[in-house]
């Protein structure tokens, strides 16, 4: 578009080199770029750990590094990012998935690896053998479920699987939920791959171990099917979907699971025993584990905003009524619509 000059191509690794160790012996080393592979350096006591039995999965929440080549867009190309990766061990020969019909009913747009598009439940991708392996489809599903229950808008979820020119080494299959931005256009939250026996079968290579396993009267290498979840870019899409623009209030609609904190206590007033008995209801929810948040300064109203800014699902209010009958308003985040509670009900509310 500019008219520039291409430079002459070059090879370009991803991974950060480093040093191990002082003085002369130091050893090249490499961040890693995937958490995955710290899973695979264990399985051989991971293996006993799961009692000998197929399937079993293996979670790793933890920093990934690659020398990104241009790391821009917010906390959506990182250097540094935070992984959550699963490496299930699964029998070759049974990729099943018991639980299915928990996602079956699940709609959603599909892009298969030829660009196909079309709108699916997981159920009829894994009928009409879209998703080949169940196991990979369920899961799928369920990364569905986990965005939405953690309030990122389902509309805007798809499922896109890799073209054969564009798979990681490691994978035969992959497929990616990805979410539209309004600001970054579509972003991949999790990518889902049979990455076969490649992994298990390269650390053998290269340790001289037998990974091999005896497992149903099979002697194998489990084949894995990893479901590599990012957790900054969910957690930016949570931001984007809740966020909220309503006359002159800027919210976020958490769903509760997700709100920083549940809810926040205020005194109307600061005499008359109400901050103490505001304090008094504070300290009580929070023994009981609350995730709460008490704050007196300022009107009611910049409370309110306050607490609406940060997604705060209840606003709970002390006020001169409450002395006389122990009830207090709550107000809620969304709809603004206030309620009396018995303080002794109060947790019963918000259970
Ligand atoms: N382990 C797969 C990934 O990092 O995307």
């Amino acid at each position: 578009k500019c008219g520039g000059e291409f430079s002459t191509p070059y090879e370009f690794d991803l991974m950060f080199e480093t040093t191990v160790g002082a003085g002369s012996k130091k050893k090249i080393s490499y961040l890693r770029p995937e958490t995955a592979q710290t899973t695979y350096l264990a399985f051989k006591r991971l293996w006993e750990y799961a009692r000998r039995k197929l399937p079993f999965g293996v979670l790793q929440i933890g920093h990934s590094f690659r020398n990104e080549i241009s790391p821009r867009q917010g906390m959506l190309r990182l250097r540094e990012f935070n992984q959550a990766e699963i490496q299930f061990f699964t029998d070759p020969q049974d990729r099943s998935a018991p639980d299915l019909d928990d996602v079956a009913s699940i709609e959603i747009e599909i892009k298969d690896k030829n660009e196909k598009v079309f709108t699916s439940t997981i159920g009829d991708a894994v009928k009409n053998k879209v998703v080949e392996i169940e196991f990979l489809a369920y899961h799928l599903g369920k990364a569905i479920q986990v965005f939405t229950d953690m309030g990122i808008n389902p509309k805007r979820l798809k499922l896109r699987q890799h073209r054969e020119d564009e798979r990681a080494f490691y994978s035969s299959d992959t497929w990616d939920v990805e979410y539209v931005s309004d600001v970054f256009g579509n972003i991949e939250l999790v990518g889902i791959s049979d990455r076969g026996d490649y992994d298990l079968s390269q650390h053998m290579k290269h340790s001289k171990v037998d990974l091999n396993v005896s497992f149903d009267g099979k002697k194998l290498i489990p084949h894995v099917i990893e479901v590599a979840y990012g957790i900054d870019r969910p957690f930016y899409c949570v931001l984007e979907s809740c966020y909220r623009e309503e006359d002159e209030r800027i919210y976020f609609s958490f769903p509760n699971s997700s709100a920083p904190y549940i809810a926040g206590v205020f005194s109307l007033m600061k005499k008359d025993g109400i901050k103490e008995k505001a304090d008094e209801i504070f300290k009580n929810l929070k023994d009981k584990g609350f995730f709460v948040f008490s704050d007196h300064a300022g009107s009611i109203g910049k409370r309110y905003a306050r607490a609406d800014e940060i997604g705060v699902p209840f606003s709970i209010t002390v006020d001169y009524e409450t002395m006389k009958d122990d009830t207090v308003t709550v107000r809620q985040r969304d709809s603004k619509k206030q309620v009396r509670v018995e303080i002794s009900k109060l947790s019963d509310y918000l259970n």
